[in-house]
């Protein structure tokens, strides 16, 4: 897959070049380029913004600089997606990182100061994404986390494909707690599940430890992953156990405490 980032500060990009995004690069599994919007400003001093009309508070990022970079960048085949980030966009969650990972070519536009001429969206971008409900100085911390997201679900860029889908979001309930050596660590130790090697027990805690998770902290997803979900009758002993631990914990914090 092919990502070019519009943005006046190519120079904020370096996390994408590490660690495993850097090596997926290295291994031409995905191309992320930055490109400088202000080397397409026709403007004497290469401005790239205006104040803008009606009065306001900010500056404007200008039409022509932008619609420039990115008919060069798309050239004359483009099959992608060209993306403004955006508070007023749609927001970003796992389906849509998985829908974008499917696309050959990418390209995204970091807006900043008070936002972008309309007109260059209405021109060259095809949807606005929003990363969530507020609002950050610029589009470069956008862009990052939502390249992020979607290289790596491209297959090969994490090395293991399962732990991609076995992670919270993608198999529709949050991840189960984690745990790796030493056994004991300041008198917390690892659940015993975990530890006794037979994997239909360690698969039952998992299930149960994340379906636990998931009603506290998002039931609306816990509920959505239970709706039409057909059990065996072990699995639906699972599932009842969480709905007992949950009451019973919720039983015993109402209950009066003694002195
Ligand atoms: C200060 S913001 C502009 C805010 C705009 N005037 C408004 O009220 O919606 C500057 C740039 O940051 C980016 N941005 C801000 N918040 C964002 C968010 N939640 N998701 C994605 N991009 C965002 C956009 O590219 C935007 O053009």
């Amino acid at each position: 897959m092919k990502i070019t980032i519009l943005t006046i500060f190519p120079e904020m990009f370096t996390p994408l070049h590490e660690s495993i995004l850097g090596r997926a690069q290295k291994a031409g599994l995905i191309d992320i380029r930055e490109v400088d919007i202000r080397s397409y400003s026709k403007n004497k001093h290469h401005n790239t913004d205006d104040a803008p009309y009606g009065g306001g508070a900010g500056m404007v990022m200008l039409a022509q600089p932008i619609v420039d970079a990115i008919r060069d960048v798309q050239g004359e085949h483009f099959s992608g997606k060209r993306i403004y980030l955006s508070p007023r966009g749609r927001t970003l969650t796992q389906q849509m990182a998985e829908e974008l990972a499917k696309e050959e070519e990418l390209i995204l536009l970091c807006g900043h100061y008070e936002g972008v001429d309309q007109r260059a969206l209405d021109l060259c971008i095809d949807e606005e994404i929003s990363i969530g409900d507020y609002v950050l100085t610029g589009g470069e911390l956008g862009a990052m986390v939502l390249v992020d997201c979607v290289a790596r679900l491209i297959p090969g860029v994490l090395g293991c494909e399962e732990s991609a889908q076995t992670e919270s979001f993608s198999s529709g309930l949050l991840e189960y707690p984690q745990y790796t050596r030493p056994r004991d660590f300041e008198g917390l130790t690892v659940p015993e599940p975990l530890l006794n090697g037979n994997h239909a027990h360690i698969e039952d805690w998992q299930i149960s430890e994340s379906l636990y998770i998931t009603l506290r902290r998002r039931p609306e997803m816990a509920h959505a992953w239970l709706k039409g979900r057909k059990f065996t009758r072990h699995q639906k002993k699972v599932v009842d156990a969480v709905f007992d631990r949950i009451r019973e914990e919720d039983a015993a914090q109402e209950a009066p405490q003694e002195e």
